[in-house]
């Protein structure tokens, strides 16, 4: 029986490998911190029957004209905003990603930064580092009250929800905004439906959490962020061109919003002579929302295991077209 073929796009988990590797012939860009080149990658695609690949590989319609064999697409991402899932569809090839997994990861990370960011705990530890802590005073590194304020969740999938839960216990208020209402997650989670503009009015958290889709690009621009009051922390772990990043900037330096936390930005990765980085007020972390050691691995095996199903001829475990 011929075995597929299927390429893997960076080094992943020894174990994910070897799993797939029990029936498939399987070949891989073997590197941990630099992405597979675009030519490498539209070279091998062409003999493959799957790909499993990364949210920082784009996967558009000049690569799939390669992909003349390609069966399935196994995306190691919940979001899957880096592949042309329309122009898959056409060819007939399944997409899937790794959601749930990375659920509970994803929200911690969102709640973290949004902790380090209320209460300027990088720049506090900062402070000490450079010897520049002299006395306990009255009006040193005060930041925000996270405790009893108000959170607005844009966007209430899986990760939205098990954020409410976290802000629940913060004797928070929730508000939210989703292209549809919830009526049982509000029942379940305490929460309340409200226009975007009321939601930017009247949150001292506004946390991003929706999927990037050409409806959401720029959704948080200059506009939007001058709705926000002056006390106000934007938290963004979702996908960075959600937010216009020069409106941010913007706001942040005449400090029209208090501060921001992020996790992912416009272009990644970026350098360190990013605009933003000039700021005290922003926490900016290298998108690791999911990255826990258990959650990775998790990924990693819902990845081999919807690319191994599809090409067994099986329904794979999430399908996205
Ligand atoms: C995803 O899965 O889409 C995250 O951004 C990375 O885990």
């Amino acid at each position: 029986m011929v075995r597929p073929k299927v390429y893997i796009t960076r080094k992943i988990q020894d174990e994910a490998v070897a799993r797939l590797s029990v029936t498939c012939d399987v070949s891989m860009w073997n590197e941990e911190n630099i992405p597979v080149p675009r030519e490498v990658l539209a070279e091998n695609i062409r003999e493959m029957d799957g790909l499993l690949c990364l949210l920082t590989d784009t996967i558009d319609e000049a690569i799939l004209t390669n992909a003349t064999k390609l069966k399935v697409i196994s995306n190691y991402a919940v979001g899957t905003n880096n592949i042309d899932t329309a122009a898959a569809t056409k060819r007939g090839i399944i997409v899937t990603n790794t959601p749930d997994v990375l659920t509970e990861a994803t929200a911690d990370l969102t709640f973290a930064l949004l902790m380090v960011t209320a209460r300027r705990i990088v720049e506090s530890s900062d402070h000490l580092r450079k010897g520049e802590w002299k006395t306990w005073s009255p009006l040193l590194l005060t930041g925000m009250d996270v405790y009893g304020s108000t959170m607005g969740i844009i966007g209430l999938g899986r990760i939205g929800g098990a954020l409410a839960k976290r802000a629940a216990g913060f004797g928070m208020k929730i508000l939210y905004h989703n292209r549809s209402r919830k009526t049982e997650a509000e029942r379940n989670l305490g929460i309340t439906y409200v226009e975007l503009e009321t939601l930017l009015k009247e949150s001292d958290f506004v946390c991003i959490m929706t999927p990037y889709t050409p409806e959401t690009h720029n959704l948080i621009g200059a506009a939007e962020l001058s709705l926000m009051k002056p006390t106000a922390v934007l938290i963004n772990t979702a996908r960075g061109g959600i937010v216009n990043e020069e409106a941010l900037y913007h706001a942040l330096k005449n400090r029209t919003i208090w501060a921001a936390g992020l996790d992912v930005f416009e272009k990644e990765p970026i350098s360190a002579s990013h605009k933003l980085l000039e700021l005290p007020n922003v926490v900016m972390l290298p998108h690791i929302g999911s990255a826990s050691i258990n959650t990775r691995n998790k990924m990693a095996e819902i990845a081999v295991e919807n690319m191994s199903r599809v090409l067994a001829n099986q329904p794979p475990l999430y399908q996205v077209n």
